[in-house]
């Protein structure tokens, strides 16, 4: 009987058709109706902001030169990547990202916790020359960002086309985008309570060594010393252990 029926389907291209269709749609029904009932499909976490002006400017620049044709920035639950990087990556440490750097393609390390892991210091010499740190890097040299001025006279209008997006960036964030590239830059500020209102745990100084410019290298390396600091992950180490470890 189980026979008739297949020799049926595979002599009527319609029939068969509508049977493809009802398959397929209890599979698509099973994954895609449930996303219908819930508010949101990310988990929430502390700590989570939108970039500083600073740090989407460098941003920009991460994407512009292509870093992510080698770098990920997505550290998956299995326990090589948790060794190694840290924290799998969670939906939230993403959401503001416009594009996600997701990816498994790793010609170099996955980057999205190395926030904190070197000095400012070693992060220009790397990105100017990267076999003057790691010899064996098989990196390309990035030494022109170091003499380049950052062009931020258009910030404005990259944080609230992030706001379009919904990147919850206020009216007062935007209004102030570009004194707020130069605040970052200057640990003496005068708004910098105000400041770090605006973008809680924003790390203020002079990225690049030299405090009398603004240039691509300040933006790249602020926003690479800040990837993944966001969350705090004490709580969450103590179940991996348990689950994983
Ligand atoms: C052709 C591939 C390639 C490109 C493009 C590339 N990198 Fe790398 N990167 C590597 C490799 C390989 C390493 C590991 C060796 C080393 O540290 O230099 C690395 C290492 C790094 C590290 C150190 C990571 C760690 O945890 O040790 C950082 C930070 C970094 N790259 C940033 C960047 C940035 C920013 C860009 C774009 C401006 C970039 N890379 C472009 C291949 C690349």
């Amino acid at each position: 009987m189980f026979l008739r029926l297949h020799k049926y389907l595979e002599q009527k291209s319609f029939a068969l058709l509508l049977g493809i269709i009802a398959v397929v749609s209890v599979g698509g029904l099973v994954e895609i109706a449930p996303l219908f009932y819930i508010d949101s499909t990310i988990e929430e976490v502390d700590g989570m902001r939108p970039y500083t002006p600073l740090e989407l400017a460098g941003r920009n620049i991460y994407v512009r030169e292509g870093c992510y044709t080698c770098h990920s920035q997505m550290i998956r639950p299995l326990r090589d990547e948790v060794e190694r990087y840290g924290h799998y990556s969670l939906a939230a440490e993403s959401m503001y990202d416009r594009p996600f750097q997701w990816g498994s393609k790793r010609t170099g390390p996955d980057i999205a916790r190395v926030g904190g892991k070197y000095s400012d210091e070693w992060h220009r010499t790397h990105l100017i020359d990267p076999r003057s740190v790691v010899p064996e890097s098989i990196m390309p040299p990035y030494k022109f960002l170091d003499k380049a001025e950052l062009q931020y006279d258009d910030i404005i209008a990259h944080l609230s086309a992030n706001k379009r997006l919904g990147v919850p960036y206020s009216d007062e964030m935007l209004a102030i985008a570009k004194s707020d590239v130069e605040t970052q830059l200057d640990p003496m500020a005068e708004d910098e309570e105000g400041f770090l209102a605006r973008y809680p745990n924003a790390v203020m100084r002079d990225f690049d060594g030299n405090p009398d410019r603004v240039t691509e290298m300040d933006a790249l390396i602020a926003y690479l010393q800040m990837l993944g600091t966001l969350v705090d992950f004490t709580e969450y180490e103590a179940d991996l252990d348990e689950n994983l470890r």
